[in-house]
């Protein structure tokens, strides 16, 4: 559905922690960051992403928001307590050792409307938040935390780059009930 004239926005689904939890978080990301020799990712950045859409033209998002509708369900107590690496984007984060059930359907069902869009997830669904980017030392592989909130709401998020570096929108949120 892209083309080349139409302007298009980059979105994707996540899960944004509550204000507190980011402080903290980020705090661990500036601990993390200097490990790792990379960049920590601002507090107000902090997401977990559900389903990474890409570019979309911004006169079809309303399939990912109806998308959005048909697959936000349950509400969810998210775990983050393993630190861990995915070394060719050179980014470090933190995942769930137990990621909840709900999740992981939340994503399946996210997925499945981006396959019935033309859209084939080439990451297997791992749930995780970026702590650091730009990483060129050792990666963590440990326990920590927990880090753990009570998830009530899915995001449609749209990715902005430019001279000041990334931010990200919220677009559309949904309820979790
Ligand atoms: P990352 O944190 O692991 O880099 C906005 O770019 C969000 O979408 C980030 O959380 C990023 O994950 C994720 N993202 C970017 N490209 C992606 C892709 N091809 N597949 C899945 N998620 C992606």
């Amino acid at each position: 559905m892209e083309s080349a004239s139409e302007p298009a926005a980059r979105v994707f689904f996540a899960l944004v922690p509550p204000q507190p939890l980011r402080q903290a978080l980020a705090s661990l990301g500036r601990e993390i960051a200097q490990r790792a020799h990379g960049r920590a990712v601002a507090a107000e950045n902090l997401h977990v992403t559900v389903a990474f859409v890409g570019a979309w033209p911004l006169s079809g998002l309303s399939q990912w928001i109806d998308a959005g509708a048909r697959c936000a369900a349950r509400p969810m107590h998210v775990t983050l307590d393993a630190l861990g690496g995915f070394r060719r984007a050179g980014v470090a984060w933190l995942g769930a050792s137990v990621p909840p059930l709900p999740l992981l359907e939340l994503g399946r069902c996210l997925n499945a409307e981006l396959a019935g869009a033309g859209i084939a997830d080439a990451r297997p669904f791992h749930p995780h938040l970026t702590l650091a980017r730009k990483c060129r030392g050792p990666l963590p592989r440990e326990s920590v935390g927990p880090y753990e909130w009570d998830v009530d709401a899915l995001a449609l998020m749209q990715s902005h780059a430019d001279v000041a570096g990334v931010r990200y929108v919220v677009l559309r949120r949904w309820r979790l009930t």
